[in-house]
């Protein structure tokens, strides 16, 4: 599969997370962000089942209608298994469920959503703690051979679990989507990197400007973000985007994609001039100074 070096995150099209409280409006303001990623060049469309309990889908799947041969020229990514509470009993806990049945059914009901035959790319959400390897297989064969799938990967997973899950698996997994910015630097050094660079597979960067914190201002943080403290290192990334006349947020998915592993920054604004100003980040090559200089910053500390 190729696309374009940003992917389009879905997240937030619906401008709330709860689907009882969409709007025709936003409704509107989701499907006007997608078609202008798409005017933009973005060619990777990410999604999943559980954002605004389906209603993301269902936007990404208006807008691929709304104008006409975009289904075809574009890829679409979306996630399944994860189950929120009360899914199927109003007492069942917020879960993990990587069952083939469970894997099975999410896709269909993504399919569903999306309105269309295959999804380019179907990802586990996050590790199912009872996850059987050669049943999430199974179930990754099952979707393959309907032509519902035609490809597969994860996120936020540990390498090691990466490695047992290929291990049963047929196909090669070809993605590995985790949070990955100058605000969270894990994926660096945990082995995450390292390992998409050995098995070839490509590192999707979630919350790719911390949520709005490296960018103009974030709303909707998630509890983890919320201990975020960039502000000590935002002046150097405002220095480097001063010298080459860019701005903070292209400079920090400019320092993602400078890393060899190819990371793709998935963009999240629902602004359609925040979404064409993050698409001038694949033409700023940033040094190795640069580079290094950021990262230190963002450390709060020099390398050893
Ligand atoms: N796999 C996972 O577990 C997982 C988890 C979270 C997200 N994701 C994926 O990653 C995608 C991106 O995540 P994210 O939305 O947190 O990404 P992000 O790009 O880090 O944050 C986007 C947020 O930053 C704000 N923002 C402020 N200044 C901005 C600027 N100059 N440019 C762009 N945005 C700016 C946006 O607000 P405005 O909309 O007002 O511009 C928006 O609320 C999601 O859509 C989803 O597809 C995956």
């Amino acid at each position: 599969m190729q696309s374009s070096r940003l992917a389009y995150g879905c997240w937030r099209v619906a401008g709330t997370w709860n689907p009882a409280a969409v709007t025709p409006e936003g409704r509107a303001t989701g499907r006007r962000a997608v078609i202008a990623a798409h005017e933009a060049g973005y060619t990777l469309f990410d999604n999943a089942d559980i954002y605004c309990g389906g209603e993301a889908e269902r936007i990404l799947g208006e807008a691929l209608r709304e104008v006409s041969g975009l289904r075809e020229r574009v890829l679409i990514a979306t996630k399944g298994g994860i189950r929120v509470g009360g899914d199927p009993r109003p007492d069942s806990p917020p879960r993990y469920d990587f069952s083939a049945a469970h894997i099975v059914r999410a896709c269909e009901g993504s399919l569903q959503r999306l309105g269309i035959e295959t999804i380019d790319l179907y990802l586990l959400h996050r590790p199912d703690y009872l996850a059987q390897p050669e049943e999430v297989a199974k179930a990754f064969s099952q979707l393959r051979a309907a032509g519902k799938v035609r490809h597969f990967g994860v996120s936020n997973f540990r390498p090691t679990l990466v490695t047992a899950l290929q291990a049963a698996c047929p196909m090669p997994l070809v993605a590995h989507q985790v949070e990955i910015s100058l605000a969270r630097l894990e994926a660096f050094t945990d082995g995450t990197l390292d390992q998409c660079l050995i098995e070839r597979l490509t590192p999707m960067a979630w919350s790719p400007l911390a949520g709005g914190l490296l960018g103009g201002g974030a709303s909707d943080l998630l509890p983890s973000q919320k201990l975020y403290r960039p502000e000590p290192f935002l002046p150097a990334l405002d220095a480097v985007a001063r010298a080459r006349g860019a701005t903070r947020a292209t400079v920090a998915l400019a320092w993602l994609l400078k890393h060899p592993s190819n990371i793709l920054p998935i963009v999240g604004s629902i602004r359609p001039e925040r979404i064409r100003e993050a698409a001038q980040a694949p033409a700023l090559e940033l040094t190795r100074e640069e580079w290094y200089r950021l990262l230190i910053a963002a450390r709060g500390e020099p390398l050893p």
